[in-house]
């Protein structure tokens, strides 16, 4: 049984599809840290009984909240950390001290459209397909090693909003599994490739 720990910046439907997961899964969450005071996940973990805890980044330079966040994760003796709408960009120190542990969900059909603004992009370009990619994280931004990926049809009449939902709706159904395939030591990081078996 592993023990989770979940990062946030937002209303964390992603947090919730962890938790309606857990109960039969290799893996439980046992703290959820925002760097946002009144994030939506929050009160959605304190409803599940999670620990939860702000660390504000205002005001600090990135290495400093970085160290505040490995410190109660640490204390939390958390061993993999999710990303899910964390919208903080993480110093290549933290990324390098949680190595194979640290996973995100990012809602694009990686390596295309890193960053942010997927939705309004990828409409942009008349692209037909989207989806939503599950990686380990590395220093480099959105460019780690892909566990799972689910892919969605782009319709021509989408509006940025539209294609968010029916890409979220896979999400929650990719997160809980390749957290599953991580917990249950199916994945790993090796020399910067996700490995099977
Ligand atoms: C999700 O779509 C997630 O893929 C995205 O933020 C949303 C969070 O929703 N993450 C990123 O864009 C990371 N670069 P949620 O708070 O409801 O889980």
């Amino acid at each position: 049984m592993k023990r989770i720990g979940v990062l946030i910046s937002g209303r964390g439907s992603n947090l919730g599809a962890l938790i309606a997961d857990q109960a039969n899964a290799p893996y439980r969450i046992v703290s959820v840290i925002s760097n946002i005071e009144g994030a939506g996940g929050l009160a959605r973990a304190a409803e599940a009984g999670i620990a939860t805890k702000v660390i504000p980044h205002k005001g600090k330079t990135r290495e400093a909240f970085d160290a505040e966040l490995d410190a109660a994760l640490r204390a939390a003796d958390v061993e993999i950390v999710c990303l899910a709408g964390f919208m903080r960009i993480l110093s290549d120190g933290f990324t390098r001290a949680w190595e194979g542990r640290l996973i995100n969900i990012h809602p694009s059909l990686l390596p295309a459209y890193k960053g942010t603004h997927v939705h309004e992009r990828v409409i942009e370009a008349r692209e037909s397909q989207s989806g939503a990619s599950v990686h380990f994280v590395v220093p480099e931004l959105d460019a780690g090693p892909v566990i799972a990926q689910a892919r969605v049809p782009v319709h021509a009449d989408d509006t940025p909003d539209a294609l968010a939902a029916r890409v979220l709706d896979v999400e929650h159904k990719l997160y809980p599994a390749a957290l599953r395939l991580l917990a249950d030591g199916k994945v790993k990081l090796e020399k910067g490739l996700a490995v099977f078996g």
